[in-house]
């Protein structure tokens, strides 16, 4: 039989510290159940020190997902440790994951400690950890620019100290596949327990190399891989989880490793990220980008009609991508609709259910075929968690090559039940309704990215809009989806703003609570 590796996401941590990438906690709610239903072995849910919004994922991702192991990172210093733990604490599955570097370059400018003194904090966290729990992780920080005799020392004391994975990063993304195939047999060879631990590697992509390398790892006994779906992460990114995966399905002739992800989620898995961040993957990105299987050349498209092997390594299905995925039609009813969202793996309760019928009947009345990409947004649009708290009742805007934009907006107050109407003038009619939005609200909102894109096929397409917005030095991400490109930017906008109010009210409620100092790690 095959040996099986470990798939350890790190999506809701590494990926999540990414510009552009952060997530509210509904926000990784959503995304944690996807990749439970992706069917990783890990989840990383958060570094749960560096914020009260981390704490709260990591415990709320751990009462959530009960069938994979769930993580929280934290470095070695006994407070971390701590509140790791304390976050986990519902975890059906918990597992520490404490780390500290160990490349001189970091002891001498970043740590300002000795050797000696690193060591004896790495086997003091993991004691710490261990008698909280008996899944610890080590992560040696810098590992790919470190002594290979003093990461063999510390990897042997973590471990006698009863580590049970052992992580070996590549934090700057700086190895090749040659180099960290030796690491890690050296580490094979020379760490006399190293068969009580798993060896576990994770790649950054600075330069291209976090897939090849953590494959090299593999080949040379790495049995666990960090990752990320579409790749996010700190600067270039992380190795990406799809390619991965597909990688060792399409080559386990040279392979021959087990792993447990259902590769069919892949799909879906990326474009729930990608809707909930706004961050989209490049069109060529392998596997998962819009013309990953798309064949222009002619004699590309002759070759796969008569035979897709010709040209075709894998087929999109078995990354989840559908080629014919009209879905439902205007008389579909509800209990199709809920069948549907369930085949796409979401559950939704009654209250839920009844919103995205609502929202699907408005749709369908727009538009004579819904595909899934117009449920996926209605389910991301329309019945997200965060309190509505002003709501667009109507917005007009007027443009044109010789007139100044100008915009109408009238907005519900849910606090107040109050109705305003206010206009603006602008650059353009977006701008024009968000600074209308803004007299109405009283919030100054500073637009620091927006995108469109038609989500659906068609002259009737849905088009979707995301938009980043500051509010006192924060930025939210606010979406949303219509036929009608300025309504969708209102609401984008509004969103964002809601996104905003409701972290200042949650913010306000913990007040009284003690604040962890922040913190950030690769
Ligand atoms: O890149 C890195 O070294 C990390 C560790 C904290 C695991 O993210
Ligand atoms: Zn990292």
């Amino acid at each position: 039989m095959s040996e099986r590796v470990a798939i350890f996401d790190t999506t809701l941590r590494d990926g999540e510290q990414s510009p552009g990438c952060s997530m509210n906690l509904e926000e990784k709610l959503r995304m944690a159940r996807q990749l439970d239903a992706l069917g990783v072995d890990v989840i990383e849910a958060g570094f749960a020190i560096a914020s009260e919004d981390d704490f709260a994922a990591v415990r709320e991702v751990a009462r959530l997902c009960r069938r994979p192991i769930v993580a929280s990172l934290c470095r070695t210093t006994r407070e971390d440790i701590e509140r790791a733990w304390e976050a986990l604490a519902d975890a059906a599955r918990p597992r520490i994951h404490t780390f500290i570097a160990t490349s001189d370059i970091h002891l001498q400018y970043k740590l300002q400690k000795t050797r000696e003194e690193v060591l004896e904090m790495s086997r003091q966290a993991v004691r710490l950890a261990k008698s909280f729990t008996d899944d610890v992780e080590f992560s040696a920080e810098d590992a790919t620019r470190s002594d290979l005799d003093y990461l063999v020392e510390v990897i042997t004391a973590v471990i006698d100290e009863g580590a049970t994975v052992v992580n070996i990063p590549d934090t700057v993304g700086y190895t090749i596949p040659a180099e960290y195939t030796h690491i890690i047999q050296t580490l094979k060879q020379r760490v006399p327990n190293i068969n009580k631990a798993v060896i576990s590697v994770h790649c950054h992509n600075d330069l291209g190399l976090g897939v090849a390398n953590s494959l090299a790892a593999v080949a040379a006994g790495a049995r666990q891989i960090e990752c990320t779906i579409n790749g996010i992460g700190e600067r270039a990114g992380n190795a990406s989880l799809e390619e991965i995966v597909m990688a060792l399905r399409v080559r386990k002739d040279l392979m021959p490793y087990e792993n447990g992800i259902v590769t069919e989620e892949l799909f879906r898995s990326s474009q729930a990220l990608s809707n909930i961040t706004g961050v989209h993957v490049q069109p060529n990105k392998a596997i998962v980008g819009k013309n990953a299987f798309a064949h222009e050349a002619g004699i590309h498209q002759h070759g796969v009609l008569k035979n897709r092997i010709t040209y075709e390594i894998m087929t999109p299905e078995s990354v989840g991508v559908k080629t014919n995925s009209i879905v439902l039609g205007k008389h579909s009813g509800r209990h199709a609709l809920n069948k549907k969202y369930e085949e796409m793996g979401y559950t939704l309760s009654r209250p839920e259910l009844d919103k995205a019928y609502k929202l699907f009947t408005k749709l369908a009345d727009q538009k004579k075929e819904i595909f899934e990409e117009d449920l996926m947004a209605i389910l991301q649009d329309g019945i997200a968690q965060i309190p509505e708290r002003f709501k667009l009742r109507a917005v007009q805007a007027t443009a044109g090559t010789s007139t100044m934009a100008t915009a109408l907006v009238t907005l519900a107050d849910t606090n107040t039940d109050e109705i305003a109407t206010n206009t603006a003038a602008g650059d353009g009619p977006v701008n024009a309704v968000y600074e209308a939005i803004d007299k109405i609200t009283g919030l100054k909102g500073n637009l620091i990215d927006y995108t469109v894109r038609s989500i659906t096929r068609g002259t009737d397409a849905v088009g979707e809009v995301f938009a980043h917005v500051e509010f006192d030095g924060v930025s939210y991400t606010g979406k949303a989806a219509s036929t009608d490109i300025v309504d969708a930017s209102a609401r984008a906008y509004l969103n964002a703003v809601n996104k905003a109010l409701y972290a200042k009210e949650r913010k306000k409620a913990s007040a009284g609570d003690q604040m962890p100092a922040t913190a950030a790690a690769d």
